[in-house]
């Protein structure tokens, strides 16, 4: 068990909000594992013991079930819910939702207000939840609905790498939480076994030479049973056999965007979407609205767009469009 001095160290005190402290609370609680009293509580985050009771009564209201004894306040379980207090080491904005329109919509309001990168958006499910090419994305309860605010200073031509980065992210998060074969279909897409676990839609305000903002949103089917109304899909817990932790699932995808989101301008993104590649290699087809392109994809180039060989041996690039493996 960790010393309460160890852990008060840990806690992100910059932000003195009313939720931050609900958060930093449930922190204490959380990495204690034991119970804290009230006095010691109010005392070390600077609080009267009477706000620390209203902290404990909303947290008890989100669904964590706090035990409250002589020897003080003790979490006994928390809810399935990828509530902020989940996200600790996030250590921006986290906005969450039971249920919103689109995770997109709020974080484009934010962006536009001034919303400081990295905040995130997250909805436990959509009613209006958006896909590329303006199809719908079904967001039930189970699934992973988020969308991250990103500032990047790049060029805009470089904005199809974020998509990169984050399909790199989340298959990375797959493969090392799950051992399952995670690979990447272009432009974005995750894949296990050839079908669809994970949907990425960018949306970018920018200027000719600078970026505003890009807002990644992120659908992951998680423990939803998505093959059923879905063709050509699947979810974590249908590929395990099993219910996935959504809040450990996606703290090991933040992880990994933080550690891709460095790389955005090396070639070691490129690299590493390659190897992840399932597209490289197979005879494609390549639909955008005025246009069909066929051939075999050969590679990337270094703005993201996907190098295919024509049946002439001729080269074409495709900076968009939707994918479709023939081979
Ligand atoms: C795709 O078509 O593959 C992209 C799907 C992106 C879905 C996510 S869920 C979170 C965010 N909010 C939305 O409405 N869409 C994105």
């Amino acid at each position: 068990m960790k010393k309460l001095t160890d852990v008060l160290e840990l806690v992100n005190l910059r932000d003195n909000g009313v939720n931050k402290m609900r958060w930093n609370i449930l922190r204490v609680l959380q990495q204690t594992g034991d119970c804290v009293s009230g006095q010691v509580l109010s005392k070390e985050l600077g609080i009267s013991r009477v706000s620390i009771w209203k902290h404990i009564c909303n947290l008890r209201r989100d669904g964590y079930v706090i035990q409250a004894s002589a020897r003080g306040y003790r979490l006994v379980s928390s809810p399935d819910l990828l509530l902020p207090g989940e996200f600790h080491h996030w250590g921006q904005k986290i906005h969450h939702f039971g249920e919103t329109g689109s995770t997109m919509n709020i974080a484009k309001e934010l962006a536009q207000k001034g919303a400081e990168e990295k905040t995130i958006v997250i909805a436990e499910s959509q009613t209006h939840g958006r896909g590329r090419l303006g199809r719908e994305w079904l967001s039930p309860g189970g699934g992973i609905y988020v969308t991250l605010i990103l500032r990047p200073e790049i060029s805009p031509a470089y904005a199809p790498r974020i998509n990169l980065m984050a399909s790199v992210a989340v298959a990375r998060a797959i493969r090392k939480l799950f051992s399952l074969n995670a690979e990447l279909k272009w432009p974005n897409d995750v894949l296990i076994g050839g079908r669809k676990v994970c949907g990425i839609l960018a949306e970018m305000e920018a200027e000719v030479d600078a970026i505003n903002f890009v807002n990644l949103g992120i659908g992951i089917n998680a423990n939803t049973a998505v093959s059923h109304y879905e063709k050509g899909a699947t979810s974590l817990k249908e590929e395990l056999g099993r219910e996935v932790s959504r809040k450990e699932f996606l703290n090991s995808v933040l992880r990994e965007i933080n550690e891709q989101q460095v790389l955005l301008t090396k070639s070691d993104l490129l690299e590493g979407w390659k190897s992840l590649s399932a597209t490289l290699g197979r005879e494609v087809r390549i639909a955008t609205p005025g246009e069909e392109i066929i051939g075999r994809a050969v590679d990337i180039d270094a703005s993201g767009a996907l190098i295919l060989k024509r049946e002439d041996g001729s080269l074409s690039s495709a900076i968009s469009g939707d994918c479709i493996h023939l081979s």
